[in-house]
């Protein structure tokens, strides 16, 4: 690994994605399906051939390019799951422009910073969004977050549900065929996704063009075995990396059919994901363990009624699957004859990084089991920083060498590509993950090793919660740990002091919590918030989350080391507040 972060692939190599992904499928076969949208409403859906891909990514290219975009300008897509954002994204990269997909989940003041972070200049979105029946007003988020951008000069509305809206004149642009291709460096960014750390503010994790795409179209094609005709759908929202690679980019460049589901697995009823692939014959399907624990629960005569033979392929992401979880997947949804692939990797990697590959590699259900073509995994001493030999150890999760698909920079701040992947561990890239290499060399991954929590598949800063609880007026301290939950993997518990002055009261708890909703999103809801007369700190003034960890997981029994302590009795208050929630 280069100390500086430099990695290119195909250099000096000239592309396009958006003609790897839209024109030589729309000469080859224009008849192919290329997306199919499946609305939030069951009885919406809508199939758009690779010929009609292009009419329509053509004419959002003319209609950027006519609102000034240029290559290697940045783009704001703030959107629903609908055909209409995949337009924009590959219209960006038709044009050489960089896009940044924000979760049509997050709150007027995350899309704000991360709006501001990119320097967009003109941003795109929707009236309105729908999710399982509830209406998500996107527009207004959009204004709000305007509201304190000033660099944005456009805003593009699509109007998806076709309601009244608010309207600014000059800066709105309502919607109106061919664009000519930008040819593009092999390592000019393609787009940025904002991910959190453990510290300061989302990062924007910038992918190149031709790496990336090589890496997911390659993935794509072997982690799913995909073949001509067939149907995939990842149910994933384009909003995190894994609709950038496994609804979008990898399966347009391989000119596969695509899903787009706009939908909720519940809604309207546990049998939506069963009935979108009878109704579709989709042949790979891929979501996340939380999605298949929320679903099994409601038992397997949702899944039993209905026709899943097309499926082939059944695939996780996210965090680690469960293997009550896996075994459910295995054989009620895929009766024993699909294959599993239990996918491991991050925004930062572009593309798959552990998994199995179908029928070629013997499963153990909750193991990743191992590296892709040309990821070399090793798994450091966390003390000694030494890469450990062998089989049958335990450490730090880090790769070797860059693969294609690897991020190649935090936008606008390379300092923190160093400091945050490449600098703790010389040499080597830090995937912030723990890991066990098992007796027969299979990965586990045990979970991340910073103040990051992986809630439902989602990656959340604890200072960033931590931040928006401390917005509160009343709110002298925070601190947010997670523990385990039954469906989301991990819950958030948020522990919070307020100020001496301030009188509580019985609605203190859920203002603390809407803070959160609103300076962040839902995504990021508390699950259990305590008011605590105190914090544990070491006599340093650290803040010991170990302490607050076990308290949040009712694992009280081996607090471990204490002594370093300032004031043992804090967490003795603790115990006894926390028990009161369980
Ligand atoms: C973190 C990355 C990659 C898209 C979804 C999340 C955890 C991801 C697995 C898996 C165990 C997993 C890791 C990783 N994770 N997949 N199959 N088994 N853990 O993307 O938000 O960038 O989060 O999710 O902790 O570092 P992300």
């Amino acid at each position: 690994m280069h100390p500086d972060g430099h990695v290119s692939w195909f250099l000096n190599g000239k592309l396009n994605v958006c003609e790897n992904c839209v024109d030589r499928w729309a000469e080859e076969t224009p008849d192919r399906i290329a997306l199919i949208w499946e609305g939030d409403d069951p009885s919406h859906s809508k199939r758009i051939t690779y010929r009609d891909l292009h009419t329509q990514v053509c004419k959002f290219a003319n209609m950027l390019k006519r609102l000034g975009v240029r290559k290697h300008d940045t783009v704001g897509i703030y959107m629903p799951m609908i055909p209409e954002t995949v337009y924009a994204m590959l219209a960006c990269a038709r044009l050489g422009a960089i896009h940044s997909v924000v979760f049509a989940g997050f709150s007027s003041h995350s899309l704000r910073d991360r709006l501001d972070d990119a320097h967009c200049k003109v941003v795109i979105t929707a009236d309105q969004g729908v999710r399982g029946g509830k209406v998500i007003p996107l527009k207004s988020v959009m204004d709000e977050a305007l509201k304190e951008c000033p660099l944005v000069e456009k805003c593009i509305v699509f109007k998806h549900q076709g309601h009244d809206i608010d309207w600014t004149e000059g800066r709105d642009e309502a919607m109106r065929p061919y664009c000519p291709l930008e040819p593009m460096d092999n390592e000019d960014l393609l787009f940025m996704l904002y991910t959190s750390g453990s510290t300061g503010k989302p990062k924007g994790i910038a992918h190149s063009s031709a790496g990336y795409l090589l890496y997911a179209a390659m993935t794509h094609k072997y982690v799913f075995d995909y073949h001509p005709g067939d149907v995939h759908a990842c149910v994933a929202d384009v909003g995190w990396i894994t609709g950038h690679s496994y609804v979008v980019y990898g399966p347009l460049c391989n000119g596969a059919t695509t899903v787009l589901f706009e939908s909720v697995p519940t809604y309207p009823d546990p049998a939506r994901y069963w009935h979108m692939i009878e109704k579709h014959g989709i042949s790979q399907f891929y979501t996340a363990p939380t999605a298949i624990r929320a679903l099994m629960v409601h038992g397997d005569e949702w899944v039993s009624k209905h026709d899943l033979s097309s499926l082939r392929v059944l695939g996780t992401v996210g965090e680690p699957i469960n293997p009550e979880a896996w075994r459910w997947y295995y054989e009620v949804v895929g009766r024993k004859r699909c294959d599993i692939v239990d996918t491991y990797w991050q925004t930062e990697t572009g593309g798959h990084l552990l998994t199995p590959l179908p029928g070629a590699i013997r499963c153990k259900p909750g193991s990743a089991t191992r590296p892709f073509f040309g990821v070399e995994p090793v798994v450091l001493d966390s003390k000694t920083g030494q890469p450990l030999e062998g089989d049958d150890v335990s450490g730090v999760l880090c790769i070797k060498k860059p693969w294609p698909g690897m991020m190649r920079t935090v936008y606008g701040d390379h300092e923190r590509l160093l400091n945050v992947y490449l600098r703790p561990y010389k040499g080597f890239y830090h995937t912030g993950d723990g890991a066990v290499r098992d007796k027969d060399g299979y990965y586990w991954i045990t979970g991340r090793v910073d103040d990051t929590i992986n809630v439902s598949g989602h990656r959340l800063g604890s200072a960033e919660i931590e931040h928006a609880l401390v917005q509160h007026p009343g709110c002298a301290e925070a601190a947010v740990v997670g523990f385990p939950h039954s469906v989301k993997g991990a819950g958030l518990f948020c522990y919070v002091t307020m100020n001496n002055e301030y009188e509580v009261n019985e609605g203190t708890v859920n203002e603390l919590r809407d803070i959160v909703r609103k300076e962040i999103g839902p995504i990021a809801t508390p699950d259990h918030i305590l008011i605590v007369p105190a914090l544990p700190k070491t006599r340093s003034g650290k803040i010991m989350r170990r302490l607050l960890r076990k308290i949040a997981s009712n694992d009280t029994g081996s607090l471990g080391d204490v002594s370093t302590l300032a004031d043992q009795q804090v967490v003795s208050d603790l115990i006894n507040a926390a028990q009161k929630l369980f």
